[in-house]
């Protein structure tokens, strides 16, 4: 048995995430801890809010609430939405909790002795009125380029020129509108990733596990040479930069930048997980304390990826000390919604807690995994998704299960029969399920998510396939003992595919384990069809599930379409 550690990136706490997120980090972590449980490992899935930032503080601002209440009803809403999808969790953190704060100035410390840190000066806007530096978020006039009256400090949105505020014409503060604003000295952490780049590049040369979307945003960023990070900014929400456990001097306005501390929350969230629950945190972080067996596998958005292969380490490796650190990458593509991208502004595109109201999660699940943004970036349609949970999950899985399960109660009177012995075409149905089987298993254990997904979709044709061959309703009219030897087969078959389904589609996996008492979670099968496909004994009572996947109709793709299409 072996030890596995988990992490999904941190959904930013400002707003219900969209399917793109699910897809590219939180979904395909959540399928493989799923797997690597029934398997008879030891897992760890940790995730958690990105609460800090500026983002953060303005929707909080919009909402009208104080930030701190605004990150807690937004931490329980994802919280909520995350289980709704069956997200396995075994703790979704916060990371404006002190644990994470703790780990932060600890990080910061160990940093600054070890000569990675240094403060230097910036020059940034500062509002008068306002008695504040203000973020780039916070500054908005008319843009440079294209002469928008509302430009944003660090982007014009209208025609999408990154800026620097200090450009923007006749600029003005967000907060208070006040156009009182001065450039200011303002003193500053930063992080020497100059002095930690061979360090950084050895460290990435020794991860050959890591995804070729991963390696090769590591490689660019390293070939481009990196640059000393700021890790400080001029706000109030945020850890506070603390010294020897007082506010450092200078730095009592400013807090840590939050893409300092988001990764440690990954550590901190493990803190929280151990303080709720009596675990040990160390023995999946510290390499001194345990952590030395365990393996750690990310799974991010490729805008993540230079975060987690280069800032994030600096911080682990100029630490000195023995974190544990990531042993496999796997970063995705944008998932698009037609080609677009998802808006929230626009009402562009499907959001997780409008996907809940529409169909259960096991549709979306199926959907998103078969059709994952692995290779490349992936176009949602209505039309692929109808297709994808009618055919793939209505007529093949479902149709399945409902057809022997009626069948067999109308003919054997609600229990597994007994009689008749295995012949040549369940012979050719266990090589086929083992190798199938075989198949399935190396691809989860690569985390290849569509191809896991195919392997599934192979090993449920399967079953129609021999069901076709083997027609028991023809057999029962001449011979009861073939037919009960096909049904009960088949009735095994059903129970493996609960088994082999459930990190994908949980839900529809439990129903059917319920109907023919199998337990749930499941373990995972052995490589052996024939003995899997013989444990259900005859006599054994089972029971029909409800119809499991309801057919997407043709009126409701229209009137979806036009409802998610956003504004143009
Ligand atoms: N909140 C970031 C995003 O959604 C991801 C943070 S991942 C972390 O892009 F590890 F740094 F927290
Ligand atoms: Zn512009």
């Amino acid at each position: 048995m072996a030890r596995i550690l988990i992490t999904s990136a941190l959904p930013y706490i400002n707003g219900v995430k969209h399917l793109g997120n699910l897809a590219g980090s939180m979904l395909p972590a959540d399928v493989y801890a799923r797997f690597q449980r029934a398997r008879g490992h030891e897992v760890l899935y940790i995730c958690a809010t990105d609460e800090h930032g500026t983002p953060a503080e303005l929707a909080a601002a919009a909402a009208g609430q104080d930030v701190m209440t605004y990150c807690e009803e937004q931490h329980r809403l994802q919280h909520d939405i995350g289980r709704g999808f069956g997200l396995s969790w075994d703790w979704f953190g916060r990371s404006s909790l002190p644990q994470n704060a703790r780990l932060t100035q600890h990080f910061a410390e160990v940093l600054e002795d070890n000569g990675y840190i240094e403060e230097r000066t910036d020059k940034l806007v500062y509002s008068i009125d306002d008695k504040r530096f203000l973020p780039d978020r916070y500054i908005q006039g008319i843009c440079p380029i294209c002469g928008f009256p509302d430009a944003r400090g660090d982007q014009c949105d209208n025609c999408g020129s990154l800026l620097d505020p200090i450009d923007l014409k006749e600029p003005y503060s967000v907060i208070s509108g006040s156009r009182n604003l001065e450039v200011r000295d303002s003193r500053n952490l930063y992080l020497v990733q100059t002095k930690l780049q061979d360090a950084i590049r050895k460290w990435v040369d020794a991860k050959p596990e890591f995804s070729s979307l991963a390696r090769s945003i590591a490689y660019k960023h390293l070939d481009e040479g990196l640059i000393d990070r700021g890790i400080t900014r001029d706000l109030s929400w945020g850890v506070p930069v603390m010294r020897g456990g007082q506010p450092r001097t200078g730095f009592e306005d400013k807090v840590f930048y939050v893409w300092f501390d988001a990764p440690i929350e990954y550590i901190g969230a493990t803190e929280e997980w151990a303080d709720a629950t009596g675990g040990d945190w160390a023995r999946w972080w510290r390499e001194d304390q345990g952590a030395k067996d365990v393996r750690y596998v990310e799974f991010m958005g490729k805008d993540n990826v230079a975060f987690h292969t280069v800032s994030f380490p600096a911080t682990i490796l100029g630490s000195g000390e023995p974190w544990k650190s990531v042993d496999n990458l796997k970063a995705f593509n944008w998932l698009n919604w037609y080609g677009d991208k998802f808006s929230t502004s626009n009402g562009r595109g499907v959001f997780m807690d409008q996907a809940l109201e529409l169909l259960p999660s096991d549709y979306w699940r199926w959907y998103l995994t078969a059709n994952s943004p692995e290779h490349s970036d992936t176009a949602f349609t209505w039309e692929q998704f109808q297709g994808a949970a009618n055919k793939d999950l209505a007529d093949v899985l479902g149709n399945f299960v409902n057809r022997i399960l009626k069948f067999a109660e109308a003919r054997f009177e609600g229990k597994i029969p007994a009689g008749g012995e295995p012949g040549p075409l369940e012979d050719k149905l266990f090589a086929q399920v083992s190798e199938k089987l075989a198949e399935l298993t190396a691809q989860f254990e690569a985390i290849e998510i569509r191809k896991t997904a195919q392997a599934l979709r192979a090993l449920w044709v399967v079953g129609n396939e021999y069901l076709q061959e083997a027609a028991p309703w023809t057999a029962i009219k001449t011979d009861p003992d073939r037919a009960a030897v096909i049904v009960r087969t088949a009735i095994n078959l059903a129970a493996l595919y609960a088994r082999v389904s459930a990190p994908i589609i949980p839900d529809a996996a439990e129903k059917i384990a319920m109907a023919v008492g199998e337990p749930y979670p499941p373990t995972w099968p052995s490589p052996d069809a024939r003995i899997e496909l013989s444990r259900l004994e005859a006599g054994r009572a089972f029971s029909v599930p409800e119809v499991l996947f309801r057919k997407i109709e043709d009126d409701q793709v229209a009137a979806w379409t036009e409802r998610f299409a956003g504004k143009s």
